[in-house]
């Protein structure tokens, strides 16, 4: 299926492909690479800098020669993939070992920074839904202290990292797959979602005002490419999950059938969102989704993923608690706020992560190579 995002909440689908049709990919107007030039010199701190999109977005960053410090606690994975897969020892960066919930960490850290990006967070679904208490205290604790040292700082932006998971299941009344709208109501149906929520309003509480640095708000939909790898017990990030079953051997599980979409954005381009909403001016004060528009179900993923492993299969499991039904981003805000526009389809980005997958063997965490489901 491809399909169009209309921008009334539903979702016109249009043709045979595997929602990569109808989308301009590409930079609109100046480059990247050329906008990010403002950033030179400049000092940004990356809370969450070691992670998975925050190594990716940190790397770039350096590309434009920025300084910069990531504030990270790297213990996200269990075996180390901060430095063994993100690579964040060689990202020619201020690293400091620490947790958003220490004041004085995030003082110092903040103490000369011209931009701040807060991606620190317990970041996966389940997870906050088994550890309620870790997800509040990172997600909502971590960033109330961010805020208020922020909000004392001579920082000029700060960007915070939500999620489309504030939209939840998006609006009743519409049948199927949604189109999400920036302005629309927020209905989470996650302890993930509910934190990430509360984040933003009260990023919109403490920033902004005059005395106060200005704010950008993100959500991301799904993100996905290369180095992403999956998390214990988690049902997130199906690229990851779909595409290492299969170079086990073992069957691609679909929760629920895999009916359910997902707005695939790739992690490079999300990067260069999350840095150029440091710098766009007509970001501050707005919140603006990062995502395709374009919705591609889990099922779709798994049958893009299958022809690379002549033996795969698929098997059909439950649906998961807080696992929504999902849908895409309208994008308007982002191509005219943010001036960003995604540049890599999931065709190309599920092909490029299994060809990194199959050169980087020892990407597949042992505690997935050792069971036959964790
Ligand atoms: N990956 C996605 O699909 C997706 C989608 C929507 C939003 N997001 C958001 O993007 C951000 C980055 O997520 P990611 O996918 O790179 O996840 P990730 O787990 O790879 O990165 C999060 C990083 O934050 C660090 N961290 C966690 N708690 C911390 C704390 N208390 N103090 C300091 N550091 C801490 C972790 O060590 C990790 O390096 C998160 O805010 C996440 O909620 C991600």
């Amino acid at each position: 299926m491809s399909a169009t995002a209309n921008g009334s909440g539903n979702i016109s689908g249009t043709g045979t492909g595997n929602g990569v049709g109808s989308v301009a990919y590409g930079d609109p107007g100046e480059s990247v690479a050329a906008r990010l030039e403002k950033l030179r010199d400049a000092r940004v701190v990356v809370t969450g800098g070691a992670g998975l999109v925050g190594s990716r977005l940190v790397a770039l960053l350096r590309r434009a020669d920025a300084e910069v410090t990531v504030l990270d606690r790297l213990d996200a994975y269990p075996e180390s993939a901060h430095t063994s897969l993100f690579g964040v020892d060689d990202l020619g960066v201020k690293l400091v070992v620490g947790d958003v919930c220490d004041r004085e960490a995030v003082r110092t850290v903040l103490a000369d920074a011209d931009y701040v990006v807060h991606a620190a967070a317990y970041a996966d679904v389940a997870a906050c839904t088994r550890r309620p208490d870790i997800a509040f205290r990172a997600n909502v604790q971590g960033t109330q202290v961010v805020l208020e040292e922020a909000a004392a700082s001579v920082v000029r932006r700060l960007v915070l990292v939500s999620s489309a998971a504030v939209y939840g299941d998006g609006d009743p009344s519409v049948q199927g797959p949604q189109v999400f709208r920036e302005d629309q109501r927020l209905l989470p149906v996650s302890v993930y979602a509910n934190s990430k929520l509360w984040a933003e309003h009260q990023t919109r509480l403490l920033l902004g005002g005059p005395d106060t640095p200005e704010y950008a708000v993100l959500r991301y939909f799904s993100v996905y490419g290369d180095p992403q790898i999956p998390k214990p017990g988690s049902h997130s990030w199906m690229v990851a999950w779909l595409s290492m079953q299969a170079r086990l051997g073992r069957p691609m599980r679909l929760n629920g059938g895999g009916v359910q979409v997902r707005d695939l954005v790739h992690v490079e381009d999300v990067a260069a969102a999350t840095a150029l909403a440091l710098i766009e001016e007509r970001m501050a004060g707005e919140t603006v989704n990062v995502g395709t528009g374009v919705p591609t179900s889990v099922r779709e993923v798994g049958e893009l993923i299958a022809p690379h492993f002549p033996e795969s299969r698929f098997v059909t499991t439950p649906m998961p608690e807080g696992d929504p039904l999902g849908g895409c981003a309208a994008t308007e805000h982002s191509r005219e706020l943010l001036r960003w526009q995604p540049r890599i389809d999931v065709r190309a980005g599920v092909e490029r992560y299994v060809r990194w997958l199959s050169a980087t063997p020892h990407a597949v965490p042992g505690w997935l190579a050792a069971g036959p489901t964790a």
